[in-house]
């Protein structure tokens, strides 16, 4: 079976090839995003595989379709960036890994939580400089702090976990509770509650319409002054413009991104010798008190083998007609 693999990289390659050892399959490699101006490479395959910031509208999937494709595989968990109505019209199904490893991304959202409480961006710098002085370096303790986890499916409920050990207070907000989660000292509260009473609102929610910009203007205002904020989920669910007023009030202490709305054009990509041209992205990195990392909380040796093993596993039930795992529906 061939497939025509988008946004390819270094590290995909190396572990699909690995996964897929002695399999029927045959990779097409393809730099490019997927898009409707790149579909037509896919020509002759029967599947394709993507990634987070490849676009399949609907216009990109009837190229797809119509070119033979009959599988579309994503080699992540989030699924916000395909027209599952179009998939469907087009009898497209679509496959997903919806874990690989949700440790990979938890800690990662810790990172970003004591990167920026600890200021640890300034002090490596500052100490490589020779200046040892710990003005400006002043932290608070995570013991005792309250924290709002948003989501607690596979990556909140870890985040949730690591916290507790911590010693923090955890709140949480989803529409379906974990009940062995309250049992383990989590107390579920509305999000208008959380977002008031935490000192840090960490996201762990997925990208649809109900979710996007939930973190606006309105709830960054209820948020304590001072708060720490983190998004390791989508771009999406944060409206920049909004928090970049809020840092700049101060009203928002602290930002630990590792996702952006726009970052389709900026991450995975090296663009240190060109200009940047998204503003808002640019504003964002004056701040002292933020912190953003290029979507690579997933990266993780672990995560990328497990991502590689269920991609394989999804093409070769359908290589053999076998039922599908990991269907992503409308
Ligand atoms: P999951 O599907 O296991 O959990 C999502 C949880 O969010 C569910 O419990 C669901 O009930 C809850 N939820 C739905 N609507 C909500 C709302 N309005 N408010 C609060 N909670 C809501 O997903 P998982 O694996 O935990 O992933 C979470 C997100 O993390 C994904 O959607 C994906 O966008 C993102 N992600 C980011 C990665 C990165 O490298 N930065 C890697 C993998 C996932």
């Amino acid at each position: 079976m061939r497939v025509a693999v988008f946004s390819v990289k270094p590290y995909d390659r190396a572990s699909l090839t690995a996964a897929s050892a002695g399999l029927p399959i045959e990779w097409d490699w393809f730099e490019p995003r997927l898009d409707r101006h790149t579909a037509r490479l896919a020509e002759g395959a029967t599947a394709i595989n993507c990634f987070v910031n490849d676009q399949l509208d609907a216009a990109t999937l009837d190229i797809l379709a119509h070119q033979g494709v009959k599988l579309i595989t994503l080699r992540c968990a989030g699924f916000n960036q395909v027209d599952l109505a179009a998939a469907a019209r087009l009898s497209l199904p679509v496959v997903r890994v919806p874990e690989y490893s949700p440790h990979a991304v938890a800690e990662h959202a810790i990172g970003l939580v004591l990167t920026l409480d600890r200021r640890l961006h300034k002090a490596y710098n500052r100490v490589r400089e020779g200046n040892f002085s710990l003005e400006g370096l002043l932290g608070f303790d995570l013991f005792g702090r309250t924290v709002g986890v948003v989501g607690t499916g596979r990556i909140g409920r870890c985040v949730a976990e690591i916290l507790l050990g911590f010693g923090c207070r955890v709140l949480a907000f989803d529409p379906t509770p974990e009940p062995e989660l309250t049992r383990r000292g989590v107390s579920y509260a509305p999000l208008d509650e959380l977002l008031a009473a935490s000192d840090i609102v960490t996201l762990h929610c997925p990208l649809k319409p109900t979710t996007r910009h939930l973190i606006d203007a309105a709830a960054l205002a209820r948020m304590k002054r001072g708060a720490m904020l983190i998004n390791t989920s989508r771009g999406g669910l944060i409206d920049t413009p909004a928090v970049i007023e809020a840092l700049k009030t101060g009203h928002l202490g602290h930002l630990g991104l590792d996702v952006y709305e726009e970052e389709a054009d900026l991450f995975f990509d090296d663009h240190s010798n060109s200009v940047i041209q998204d503003d808002v992205f640019t504003r964002l990195l004056t701040f002292p008190n933020v912190v953003i990392t290029a979507h690579q909380a997933f990266f993780t040796q672990n995560a990328l083998d497990a991502i590689a093993a269920q991609t394989v596993r999804n093409l070769t039930h359908f290589d053999r007609s076998e039922p599908l795992e990991a269907v992503v529906r409308a």
